[in-house]
Parts: C-alpha cells; structure tokens; sequence
C-alpha cells in the first residue's frame, strides 16, 4: 500500500509526510516545487516534481508506485491573494484537483483524503463549530475548499472511492526546526517578525465581542494535524465506500492578546503590542467542535498553545538567527 502526497514538501505536507513514515506507511510525493522545499522530506521517500493538473504524469506516478490511497494538499493558501487572483485560485485548488480525481478513479485507486479549511465555515455564527454548522466561504479561497469538497464527495459517491475532508482549523507549530512554516502569513510568524525587526506586534481590532475584545481562534499544532492524517488514512483503508468529514482543532479558543502573551514568555522579547483597525473580513470567533474525530476515531490533540509557540520560535530562529535573545 503507498500513499501518494500531494504537496508533500510544503509546510503542512512534510508533516504529514513524516507522521506516515513514522506510522510505517510507505509514501510518494508529488509536489511542483512552487512554495515547497524538497529538503523537508526524509532521504528514503521519493519526490515527484509535477503539477496536479498535468493529468499524464499524475497517471505515471500513480501507477508506477503502485499508489492506492492519495492524500491531497497541493493548493494555493493565501486568502488575500485569492480575493486578487480568484480564477488562478480556482484553476489550482479546483481543477487541480479534478484532474486529479479523474486519473485516481482511472487508476483505481481506493482511498481519497482531502485538505479542506476551516474556511468553508466563513464567519459562523457559534460559539463551537460542529461539521453540521452551514458552510458560507468568504473568500475565493474558502471557495476553492468547499468546491473541492464537494467534488471529492460526488466522485466517492459515483465511483465507491472512500473519502475524507479535514478542515484545518488555526494551524501552527513544528515537528522540529527544519519543518517550521517559512511563510509569514499567519498570526505566530507575523509576530515573530515584527519583534524581529525591534517593532511592535501588532492586534487587528479590539472591539470584538469577546471577554478582551481580540479575536479568538483554535490553534491546532502541525504535529497533532499530522498524526490525524494518519489516523483518517488508516480508517478510510478499513472502510471501502467512506465518506467523512472531520473538524480538526482542539476545541479551545484563544484569543490574539493570550496568543501575544505566550509568544512574550516564550521568545523574551516584552513587548506591548498595538492595536490597529480590524482586518476585513475577520470573524470575531472561529473555534471547533473536535468531538466527531475523537469519537468516531478516537483522535485528539495533544500540544498546546505553548508547545505551538515554542517549536515555531526554534524554527523561526533557524532561519533568522538574528532573533535569538542571551
Ligand atoms: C487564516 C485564514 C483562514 C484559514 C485559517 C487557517 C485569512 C484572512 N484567513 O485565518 O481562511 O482558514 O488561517 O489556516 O488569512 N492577527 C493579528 N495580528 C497579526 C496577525 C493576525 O491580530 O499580525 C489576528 C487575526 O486578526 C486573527 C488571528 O490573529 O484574529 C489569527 O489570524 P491568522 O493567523 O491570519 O489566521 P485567520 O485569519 O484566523
């Protein structure tokens, strides 16, 4: 049994990549190099560089390694530059993974496990968001997500490929420095940054109806995002015809002024942030229910915010030694 990786050098995916390793799951991956780096992936998985929507090579690998199960997280992130680039978005994110879906099922290939995003979600109006809670996208890129889901839905049904979708709630965090995210487009490295450049971190907005007034989210750490992988491809392998959907966060909201505290603690530097207008099109407060997974598969989270913080701290210092405080 291999699995085919998509995106498997990218932040999210050599996580993933490692978490089967270690599970004893044999892996290939499959990544265009765009954000990806080939040096996050272990010397014995092999690298495929191509593009999801090249459907010829995606035919070859999938057959020349025997790949019977696919987990697929090659796709465009930035939920600004989506709003920009929306056909560019969907070209990648949706026909992308068309393609893809078109030479899995010719493939016969039997397990499909897809990347989605607590993006689908938009802004819910609860306090937990549970898979039941309606889907109403706010950007292109949210978009993207929902239509891939959908489509991912549809071929299981047509064709009996078992499937599965995790909407990623706030990741962040490393497994070890040298997988850390080498983005800054997420909350914890725009903090890094700005303490790095000697400049105030910055809060956007606080006047949210929430017990501090900044925004609140569901950190899930990297590490437990790709230990659920795991556990989501073993069971679509145990159950032909599956189609699941899993919340993956932890369940607990914390809020971008606790966020900037920690991230105080733990880098040394003391510096008070400032408060700036709210981002548009922020959601007040986007937390998870994580309770389908744990029941159904009996997954769970196991770092928290701290060890969030702190392994990426060691990465972000990796790569700009300047940072470190004696
Ligand atoms: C982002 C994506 C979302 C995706 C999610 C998980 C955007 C607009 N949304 O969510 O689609 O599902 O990641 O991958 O990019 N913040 C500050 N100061 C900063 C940076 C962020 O106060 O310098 C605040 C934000 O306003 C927000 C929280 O920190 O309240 C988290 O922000 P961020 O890490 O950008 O993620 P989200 O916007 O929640």
């Amino acid at each position: 049994m291999t699995w085919l990786i998509t995106g498997g050098a990218g932040y999210i995916g050599a996580h993933v990549v490692r978490a089967m390793a270690e599970a004893g799951e044999r892996t290939v991956v499959y990544d265009d190099l765009s954000t990806g780096i080939a040096a996050r992936l272990p010397e014995d998985v092999p690298l495929v560089e191509g593009s999801t929507l090249d459907a010829e090579r995606v035919a070859r690998v999938l057959a020349g390694h025997e790949v019977t199960g696919v987990v697929h997280l090659a796709a465009k992130k930035q939920v600004g530059e989506s709003v920009e680039l929306p056909l560019h978005y969907y070209r990648q994110n949706v026909e992308g993974l068309r393609v893809l879906l078109e030479a899995v099922t010719d493939a016969g290939v039997a397990s499909f496990l897809f990347s989605s995003s607590a993006a689908v979600y938009g802004m819910p109006d609860v306090e937990l968001v549970t898979e039941e809670t309606p889907c109403v996208p706010m950007s292109p890129y949210g978009e993207t997500k929902l239509a891939g889901e959908w489509l991912v839905r549809a071929t299981g049904r047509a064709t009996g490929l078992a499937t599965a979708s995790l909407r990623y709630f706030n990741v962040a965090g490393a497994a070890s420095p040298e997988l850390a995210d080498t983005g800054v487009f997420n909350l914890v490295p725009m903090v890094f940054e700005k303490l790095t450049e000697g400049a105030a971190p910055r809060i956007f907005g606080d006047d949210y109806p929430t017990p501090d007034g900044t925004g609140i989210r569901d950190y899930i750490h990297v590490a437990d995002l790709a230990d659920a992988h795991v556990a989501v491809a073993r069971a679509l392998r145990s159950a032909p015809g599956a189609d699941l959907t899993f919340n993956i966060g932890r369940g607990e909201g914390v809020s971008v002024r606790e966020m900037m505290d920690q991230i105080n603690a733990v880098t040394g530097y003391d510096r008070a942030p400032t408060v700036t207008p709210r981002r548009p099109g922020d959601p007040p407060c986007v937390v998870a229910s994580a309770d389908r997974i744990a029941t159904e598969l009996g997954w769970k989270a196991r770092h928290d915010v701290h060890d969030m913080i702190s392994s990426a701290w060691e990465g972000w210092v990796r790569l700009h030694p300047e940072a470190a405080r004696a």
